[in-house]
């Protein structure tokens, strides 16, 4: 039988001077006016693109830092794709995983590849709690939280959602449902997929009580034990976009006993603290607590594919008929994206990086403790490789200050060096670093950001 030659050569035409052939050869030589020019004209300006410097075109990055056209000197890069680059911009073993993975395969739909299958494996041996457990993979992290939301109803038969004040979990129309932030415009495009119960989360720097009393979870067991609707409780163990709040150990685990009381599931969403970033290779595992689903993304195939992680107990996995699931998409389970995260996660191991995340990470946040010298700096917390502190204008009524925070990032931009404002009242700033930064670094890291803030005017 004759075979298919896989010829790519086909009739090749001359093109002409404004053609896309002419254009594209052209990429890389463009001048920053003329890209900026197109900018204007042809991208959309309602997205994140231009939320620094939208003059700021990236060229290339490495490790910590970022080149962007017309600039030799680097940025340092504090904020690290949003936690999508937990081994940091262009690590050489992650380089070559990728390389390897599109040599061989692109994307394939409705068949199963063995590196699918192997992480699978151990994904779930490495997820806390001894039940079996099943996985699988979408695109991004909102649709990870759009199918968690799916199963949780399928399998508990209820129909609603609780989530969190000051959480953020995406941005398609179940993400939004149970994403708490008030700075998203999101009524704009409703009606949403029902509405999600908010349930105040454990931000102890900026408790209304007096007197604590885990009045959170109070709030949490009396609104849980008196409406039988909830199918899933979906938190995140420490809080990413409210600007890394780390709640107490008793209010996770307290919820999740609330769960169990109750017949609710307990979804852990990791998607920006998971993959080893602090310290541990999932965040809830600092907490003691067995999740019914685990989310992960961003980083688990190293930022170089979109891959999500949905990571669930195996009965609740089984309670969806395969034939007509509705769950899936053209890119789920991507061969590509799975091989790199198999790679990353053998990368993890033998470099050794998550205990490094621990150690370097306690002494960073030593090193950042020193800024509550600045009178307007409090609240310096951190867990690994996750660290934030709150900018105030006044340390005892702890009102936020969004302009001197934006005068910090500001002023990093002038010295090179990314930052990122975030929280409620976008007077946060939180840093998030690779993995494998050393205590040498942090000095260097440190000494900019002091440097950074005398130039913004804080003051001792
Ligand atoms: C905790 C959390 N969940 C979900 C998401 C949504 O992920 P994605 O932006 O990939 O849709 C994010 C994104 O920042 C996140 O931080």
């Amino acid at each position: 039988m004759k075979s298919i030659t896989n010829s790519f050569v086909n009739n090749k035409k001359t093109t002409d001077q404004n053609s896309t052939v002419q254009l594209i050869a052209g990429t890389g030589k463009c001048d920053t006016e003329e890209l900026h020019s197109m900018y204007d004209q042809y991208s959309c300006q309602c997205d994140e693109t231009g939320m620094y410097d939208r003059f700021l075109v990236v060229e290339r990055a490495q490790g910590l830092n970022v080149w962007f056209k017309g600039d030799r000197k680097p940025y340092l890069d504090l904020v690290m794709g949003f936690a999508s680059l937990n081994l940091g911009h262009q690590h050489p073993r992650v380089k070559e995983a990728v390389l390897a993975a599109i040599s061989n395969i692109d994307h394939i739909h409705s068949f199963n590849s063995e590196s699918k299958i192997l992480l699978s494996k151990i994904l779930a041996e490495k997820a806390p709690g001894s039940f079996p457990k099943k996985v699988y993979y979408p695109v991004g992290g909102a649709m990870a939280i759009d199918t968690a939301i799916k199963l949780a109803r399928a399998f508990t038969k209820k129909p609603r959602i609780a989530s969190f004040t000051g959480a953020f979990h995406g941005f398609s129309y179940g993400a939004m449902m149970v994403t708490d932030d008030p700075i998203i415009n999101k009524w704009q495009y409703g009606p949403y997929p029902g509405e999600a119960v908010r349930l105040p989360y454990a931000y102890c720097y900026r408790c209304e009580h007096s007197r604590c009393r885990f009045q959170c979870l109070k709030s949490a067991e009396q609104f849980l034990s008196q409406n039988n609707d909830i199918a899933a409780l979906i938190i995140e163990p420490i809080q990413g976009h409210a600007g890394f709040i780390i709640p107490p150990r008793e209010f996770i685990v307290g919820l999740k006993e609330l769960c169990q009381v109750n017949g609710i599931l307990f979804i852990d969403d990791e998607i920006q603290v998971g993959m080893g970033r602090t310290g541990r290779m999932f965040c809830i595992e600092h907490f003691g607590v067995e999740p019914d689903i685990i989310l992960l993304s961003k980083s688990l195939a190293g930022g170089y594919y979109p891959l999500s992680a949905v990571i669930a107990r195996s009965e609740i996995w089984d309670c969806i008929p395969p034939a007509g699931s509705g769950i899936g998409s053209t890119f789920v389970n991507s061969p590509l994206g799975t091989y790199i995260a198999l790679q990353v996660q053998k990368i993890l191991e033998e470099e050794n990086y998550i205990n490094n995340a621990y150690r370097t990470g306690a002494y960073f946040t030593r090193e950042l403790k020193r800024f509550e010298k600045f009178q307007n700096i409090d609240n310096v917390t951190g867990l690994g490789l996750i660290q934030s502190f709150e900018v105030v204008k006044d340390k005892k009524t702890k009102e936020p200050a969004p302009v001197i925070a934006k005068k910090i990032q500001s002023e990093g931009l002038k010295q090179h060096v990314i930052i990122n404002i975030t929280g409620l009242k976008k007077s946060r700033i939180k840093f998030t670093l690779p993995l494998w930064v050393s205590r040498e670094d942090i000095d260097v890291i440190v000494a900019r950001l002091e440097d950074i803030l005398e130039r913004a005017g804080l003051t001792e």
